[in-house]
């Protein structure tokens, strides 16, 4: 019998990457249940595609490279933005209902850095949860798909210098390992390493500290997004978001006196890209606070903004009544494993694919509603091309494994992200980079060498660029 494919991670880029490689058996291992805890369910605004009459690839293209400070990867962005239409209509045939006009045309929001509307959404700002509920009941009905929920991998073993299987823990701590023809990363983002962040706790880059110690490049790790406008909620770590949606059908941030926070800063204004607008933010936050202003969306907001209502709501805050309390957060991790345009580490053998990996689409900062995008463009990609690999049997014997280290404990996990919120947030300085750094110079636990890491990084770029802004 032939060896399956391991994908670590069951968000929108493993399911693409699984789904793509049919036949060709696909084992995929998940820490949480289906389709739960994973950041793709919580993703509000939607998924860039130039649809709309008159826009193009080109486009769509300029705003992203924009938006990364042209720090892109040219061929990697050529291949998203080309790739988008085809995408939608991908998971249309999922069983994706986009939302439509009643014309029947598609439906198109605008988000900061995009020159025109060009989001297509699902549910209103339900688009992420709506996206995994079809990937999800498309995967449990492939044949060639096999899940293992509730298992923590922890190691990565090689044999010859290829990956060939992962080491993984149980719920009730029992060891397996789990041999495969390739290995995918797909385990997200980092977000859950920081003291406020829009990922569930979990997005704790768990896959790069996998490849880290496989010896696997890493590339861009110092270019960490945080998202201007997450709830303010006191004593939360992973916050509900507050999509820029919002902004883009008219809503305003306001300072603690009420004046426009963006005006004069960008001449997008309230629509600029995301590192600018979080860090005016993070700014005024801490010269008394920042409100998102969505009073004119009016009655029409529980029907057009039902996550964000609901949130809201849960948390005493009318949206139609009152301006809605925000706060960055770490949200997107544009750094990550480093991959070929087809999902190949440095590692043979080992794959990565979605916000784990990098290819360098993203560039400095990534452009709004090009995350899904990425997960269904770049995995489907992957999954064509593992699926067309010959096929091997397992084999066993003479595998060696390379573990993480143990983990911190929960104490020593709050302080390293109050640090990291710190050192690594919107905005920087040399300085705190380098206390925090020497903070982890000896630190164990596999969080604390992700942390010396991605620090170490952020301390070699010496001048700001995108999401990596330094103050001094
Ligand atoms: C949002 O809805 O504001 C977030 C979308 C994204 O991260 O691209």
């Amino acid at each position: 019998m032939n060896a399956p494919i391991l994908i670590v991670g069951g968000g929108i880029a493993g399911l693409a990457t699984a789904l793509a490689a049919a036949p060709t058996p696909v084992l995929l291992l998940t820490r949480a249940r289906e389709g739960s805890d994973v950041a793709s369910t919580l993703a509000q605004g939607g998924i860039a595609a130039p649809v709309g009459d008159g826009d193009t690839a080109q486009a769509h293209a300029h705003d992203t490279c924009v938006a990364g400070s042209q720090h892109n990867n040219p061929a990697a962005v050529e291949r998203l933005t080309g790739d988008a239409v085809a995408a939608v209509e991908w998971l249309q045939h999922q069983g994706v209902a986009f939302d439509r006009d009643p014309g029947g045309a598609l439906q198109l929001g605008r988000e900061g850095g995009h020159d025109r509307a060009r989001i297509v959404h699902a549910g209103g700002d339900a688009t992420g949860a709506k996206v995994m509920q079809a990937l999800v009941t498309a995967a449990r009905r492939a044949p060639h798909i096999h899940r293992c929920a509730g298992l923590d991998v922890t190691g990565l073993l090689l044999r010859d210098g290829h990956a060939c299987g992962v080491h993984a823990l149980d719920a009730y701590g029992h060891a397996e390992r789990i041999h495969g023809c390739a290995v995918v990363l797909a385990t997200g983002g980092i977000g859950g390493l920081f003291a406020r962040t829009s990922n569930p706790a979990d997005a704790d880059g768990n896959g790069l500290a996998l490849a880290l110690a496989a010896g696997a490049a890493l590339r861009d790790l110092e270019f960490v997004q945080f998202h201007p406008t997450a709830l303010a909620v006191p004593g939360l770590h992973s916050l509900p978001l507050v999509t820029e949606a919002l902004r883009g059908a008219g809503a305003r941030l306001l300072d603690a006196e009420g004046r426009p926070l963006m005006d004069g800063v960008h001449p997008l204004a309230d629509l600029a890209p995301r590192d600018v607008v979080a860090r005016q933010v993070w700014q005024a936050c801490r010269e008394g606070g920042a409100w998102l202003d969505a009073r004119g969306i009016g009655t029409t907001f529980p029907a057009r903004f039902p996550t964000v209502f609901a949130a809201c709501m849960q948390h005493d805050i009318d949206p139609r009544l009152q301006p809605i309390p925000v706060t960055p957060a770490a949200h997107f991790h544009m750094g990550g494993i480093a991959v070929d345009t087809d999902g190949r580490s440095s590692l043979p053998g080992l794959y990565a694919v979605g916000e784990a990996a990098c290819n360098g689409v993203h560039g400095a900062n990534r452009l709004a509603s090009n995350s899904l995008l990425e997960g269904v463009v770049f995995g489907r990609r992957l999954g064509t091309l593992l699926g067309a690999l010959p096929g091997t049997g397992a084999r066993h014997g003479g595998c060696t494994l390379v573990r993480r280290g143990p983990s911190l404990d929960a104490i020593r996990i709050a302080g390293l992200r109050e640090t990291m919120m710190q050192a690594m947030g919107p905005v920087r300085s040399g300085k705190a980079l380098q206390a925090a750094l020497r903070q982890y110079q000896a630190a164990d636990g596999w969080q604390g060498e992700l942390a010396r890491t991605l620090l170490a990084a952020a301390l070699r770029r010496t001048q700001s660029l995108g999401a990596h802004f330094l103050a001094d």
